[in-house]
C-alpha cells in the first residue's frame, strides 16, 4: 500500500517538474524493489527534459549497509558532514543497539535510516515469522534511539521472497551499483569500480564497516561532486 501511493506521489512530482508525460503501463510497471528499473525509467524520462531547464545537479545516492560501525561510522560521518551530503544507512538491529549514540548521530544529522534486519539473517532461509520478527524488532530499535520507524528495508544479501515482500509495509530497497567493497577492501579498486560506472539515480551499495569502504566513499564523493552529481537519501532519490 506504502508502495503504491510512493509510487504514484512520485510520479506526480516528476510530472509537475518536467511536464513530461509518463505513459501509464510504465508507471504500472515500477515497483521500488527493482532499482534498476526505477533508474532506466527515471533517466530515461526526466533527465533528458530536466537538462533543458539549465543546470539541474544529476541525483545518486549511498548506500552504507551493515552498521553502525564502531571503527567506522564516525569517521564516515565527520566525511560527509564535510562535503555537506546526506547518506542513507541500512543498519542492522543489534549494531543500532550497541552503538545508540552513533545511530543517533546518523539520524540527527539528517541521513536516512533503512531496516537491515536484526542480525543480519538471509530472509530466504528463515520462515515469514522469524523475518518479520527481525524486522520490527530493528525497528523497534531505531524508533527508541531516533524516534523515527524506518519505512525502507533492504534484506540481507537483496534476497527476499515476493510473497514475504508482498506483505511488508516498507519499501525494498537493492541497488544498482556493487562494487563488492567487503570483498576486495582495496579503496582504489572501490573507487574506480564506482566512479566509472556511476550515472544519474544510481544507488551505490557499500558497507560502513570496513576502512577502505569509507575511505573509497569520500574519494567517489569528491570525484562526483566535481561531475554535478547531488548526492542525496534513498528516498530524495525517489521522491524529490
Ligand atoms: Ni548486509
Amino acid at each position: 500500500m506504502i508502495r503504491c501511493l510512493c509510487t504514484i506521489l512520485y510520479f506526480f512530482c516528476i510530472l509537475n517538474l518536467t511536464g513530461v508525460s509518463l505513459d501509464f503501463q510504465v508507471k504500472e510497471k515500477m515497483h521500488y524493489n527493482n532499482a534498476q528499473e526505477v533508474k532506466e525509467v527515471v533517466s530515461e524520462h526526466v533527465s533528458g527534459e530536466m537538462s533543458e531547464y539549465g543546470d539541474v545537479p544529476k541525483k545518486i545516492a549511498l548506500t552504507f549497509d551493515d552498521g553502525p560501525n564502531v571503527a567506522c561510522t564516525g569517521r564516515l560521518l565527520d566525511g560527509l558532514k564535510k562535503r555537506n551530503v546526506r547518506a542513507t544507512f541500512f543498519v542492522i538491529g543489534k549494531n543500532a543497539k550497541k552503538n545508540p549514540k552513533l545511530t543517533k548521530r546518523i539520524y540527527e544529522e539528517g541521513h536516512m535510516i533503512g531496516n537491515h534486519t536484526y542480525t543480519h539473517i538471509d530472509m530466504s532461509k528463515v520462515s515469514e515469522g522469524k523475518a518479520g520478527k527481525e524486522l520490527k524488532k530493528t525497528s523497534r530499535t531505531v524508533h527508541a534511539i531516533t524516534g523515527e520507524y524506518p519505512q525502507y528495508m533492504r534484506p540481507p544479501y537483496g534476497v527476499c521472497s515476493q510473497k514475504l515482500e508482498e506483505s511488508l509495509d516498507m519499501i525494498l530497497v537493492r541497488w544498482t551499483i556493487d562494487p563488492l567493497d567487503w570483498k576486495t577492501e582495496n579503496t582504489n579498486e572501490i573507487v574506480k569500480k564506482v566512479v566509472t560506472k556511476a550515472e544519474e539515480n544510481d544507488i551505490i551499495l557499500l558497507h560502513d564497516c570496513y576502512k577502505s569502504s569509507v575511505d573509497a566513499a569520500l574519494k567517489i564523493i569528491d570525484i562526483l561532486q566535481k561531475k554535478g552529481y547531488e548526492f542525496v537519501t534513498v528516498d530524495e532519490l525517489f521522491l524529490d
